[in-house]
């Protein structure tokens, strides 16, 4: 993924419809969910009457919702000449690009995000898959988008929460490998410009390492002790959005790279604050915590008894593949 392949645009249905006719495509087919057919596509509909329509949410994310895309794509005949739009959140662009990376061993497909989360971090980087069993995210591939196109334009109809868990992800690149991004936050700089930032910072970190065996690893900072939560919360029954779960897990992992003396106390604190005042959560409370550290065996991305860590070491600044025993992680 170049940063140049993302295109960033304040009128979306002009910039598309001009991309497409250089290209001379004439009828792009698009994917979205319930939501951005209803609110996202009527800004584009006059570009093409080829539309598929999932179901909203985390849970299209499989095999069925994936075989009746392609037996969509048969049915507009789509080829390697057309080009596939996925026009929506994370979950769109996941399984959208997936379908597109395996129908007749892959078509064309750009992604337009309408979350916050698809427009910094989700549409960004060519990671594509669906769910199975429970496991998130098991079944996929690695396949670029020709481009991403972002206008902040959808964000006028996005749920107030969604927005704000997604910060979480910006916060987290802030933290973790960007400075300039950090102080962009604190100074309160417009959201267009801090989406551009850290779009940006994404598509240089993937393109460094597009298989994610090492740098891009950084962007896993406050997933370890986050994704434990979030199992944890949907196991009970009251599920929460990533973004949240996330938020709490950096505010732990923060203090264990504290603990390691890999962080200096002032720096953490600084981040913690940052974290605490732009996005709605409260750090977990000890009974959440002693419960999570028996989630963290559990997690993806925890091998030989030990579990991996991306930290930060200061603001701007982390290292990845931290692995520690589950005695050494004091949060
Ligand atoms: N491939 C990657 O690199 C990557 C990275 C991060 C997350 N993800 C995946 O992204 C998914 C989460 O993405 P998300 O947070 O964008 O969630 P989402 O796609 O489920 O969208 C959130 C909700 O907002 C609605 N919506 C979307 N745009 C809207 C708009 N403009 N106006 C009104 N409603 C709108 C959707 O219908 C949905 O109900 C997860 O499945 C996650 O695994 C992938």
């Amino acid at each position: 993924m170049d940063a140049a392949n993302l295109i960033f645009t304040d009128n979306i249905a002009f910039t598309l419809k001009e991309w497409l006719d250089v290209k001379a495509v004439r009828q792009p087919v698009f994917i979205c969910d319930k939501n951005t057919h209803q609110y996202c596509f009527p800004l584009l509909n006059s570009i093409s009457d080829k539309v598929i329509v999932i179901p909203a949410g985390e849970t299209s994310k499989n095999f069925q919702v994936l075989e009746s895309i392609l037996e969509q794509f048969l049915k507009f005949e789509v080829n390697k000449q057309d080009i596939i739009i996925n026009l929506g959140g994370g979950v769109v662009s996941d399984i959208g690009g997936f379908a597109a990376s395996i129908y007749r061993r892959g078509v064309p497909f750009v992604n337009v995000p309408t979350t916050l989360l698809g427009m910094v971090d989700a549409a960004i980087g060519g990671k594509t898959g669906i769910d199975f069993k429970h496991l998130k995210n098991y079944i996929g591939s690695f396949r670029l988008p020709m481009e991403v196109f972002i206008s902040i334009e959808f964000l006028n109809t996005l749920p107030s929460d969604e927005q704000n868990a997604a910060m979480a992800e910006i916060i987290k690149t802030a933290c973790i490998y960007d400075k300039d991004l950090f102080d962009m936050l604190e100074n309160e700089r417009p959201l267009s410009e801090i989406i551009h930032r850290c779009a940006h910072d994404k598509a240089v970190i993937v393109n460094q390492d597009f298989e994610d065996n090492g740098i891009r690893q950084l962007l896993n900072f406050g997933h370890t002790i986050g994704h434990a939560y979030e199992s944890l919360m949907l196991e009970k029954g009251t599920p929460v959005l990533h973004g949240y779960a996330v938020a709490k897990g950096m505010l732990e992992e923060i203090d264990i790279s504290t603990e390691l003396k890999l962080l200096e106390s002032k720096e953490a604190s600084h981040m913690k604050d940052l974290i605490l005042s732009k996005i709605r959560i409260e750090p977990l409370n000890e009974s959440e915590k002693s419960t999570l550290k028996a989630f963290l065996n559990a997690d993806k991305k925890n091998t030989d008894a030990s579990i991996s860590f991306s930290l930060p070491t200061a603001i701007g600044q982390g290292r990845y593949q931290i692995k520690l025993k589950n005695e050494q992680i004091r949060f």
